[in-house]
C-alpha cells in the first residue's frame, strides 16, 4: 500500500490566490522595490510562481534554516544552514515561506533578520495552520488557512517527499511503511 494524499487546493486554486496575493504586494509596494527571501525548500515553488506576479522590482534571494526538532515538530531554535548571497540594510524585505505551523521557526529568524537593519521586513506564507501556534507571528500575507492536518505538495515535504506534486493534499501515512 502507498501513502494516501488528498488533495486539498488543487494546482488552479493554488495559483489563482497566488496571482492574488502578487497583485496586493505589488499595490502595497508600488513606487519602490522589494527583497523576496525565498525560504529553503519548501517555499521554493510558491515564491517563484508570486515573484512572477510582482509589477514591482523585484531582487530574489535564499536562505535555508533549519530548526532543530523531529520530523514533524521545530524547537525554536534556528540554525541558518545557508545565508543570504546580499545585505538586507534598507530592503524592504518579504519572507516567503511555505507554512506557519507553530510560527517558532519565523519567531526565530524574524529576530536575527530584524538585527540586519532592514527598512521593514513581512510575512507571507502560503499556509497558515493557526491551531497548532505556540509563539505569536504576525503573517501579512495569507495563501490559505488550513485545519491541524499533515499536508504535502507544491513544495512541502514529508521526510523530503512529494514536494513536487502540483497540488497540497492531506497526507496519510501507509501504516506499513
Ligand atoms: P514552525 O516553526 O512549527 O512554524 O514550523 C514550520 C515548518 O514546519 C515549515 O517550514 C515546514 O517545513 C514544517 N511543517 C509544518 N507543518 C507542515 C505540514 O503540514 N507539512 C509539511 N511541512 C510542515
Ligand atoms: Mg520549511
Amino acid at each position: 500500500m502507498a501513502d494516501r494524499i488528498d488533495v486539498l487546493f488543487d494546482e488552479e486554486k493554488i495559483v489563482s490566490r497566488v496571482k492574488e496575493l502578487g497583485k496586493q504586494i505589488s499595490e502595497d509596494y508600488k513606487d519602490k522595490e522589494v527583497t523576496i527571501i525565498c525560504i529553503l525548500k519548501g517555499a521554493s515553488f510558491f515564491a517563484c510562481e508570486l515573484a512572477k506576479r510582482i509589477t514591482v522590482p523585484v531582487y530574489f534571494d535564499f536562505m535555508k534554516v533549519s530548526s532543530y526538532g523531529n520530523e514533524t515538530e521545530s524547537s525554536g531554535v534556528v540554525k541558518i544552514v545557508q545565508d543570504l548571497d546580499e545585505p538586507i540594510r534598507g530592503k524592504n524585505v518579504i519572507v516567503v515561506e511555505d507554512i506557519i505551523d507553530s510560527g517558532r521557526t519565523m519567531h526565530y529568524l524574524f529576530d536575527i533578520l530584524r538585527s540586519r537593519g532592514p527598512e521593514s521586513v513581512k510575512l507571507c506564507a502560503l499556509l497558515d495552520k493557526p491551531d497548532r501556534r505556540v509563539t505569536e507571528v504576525d503573517i501579512d500575507y495569507t495563501g490559505f488557512v488550513i485545519p491541524d492536518k499533515f499536508v504535502v505538495g507544491y513544495g512541502l515535504d514529508y521526510a523530503q517527499k512529494y514536494r513536487n506534486l502540483p497540488y497540497i493534499g492531506v497526507v496519510t501515512l501507509d501504516e506499513n511503511n
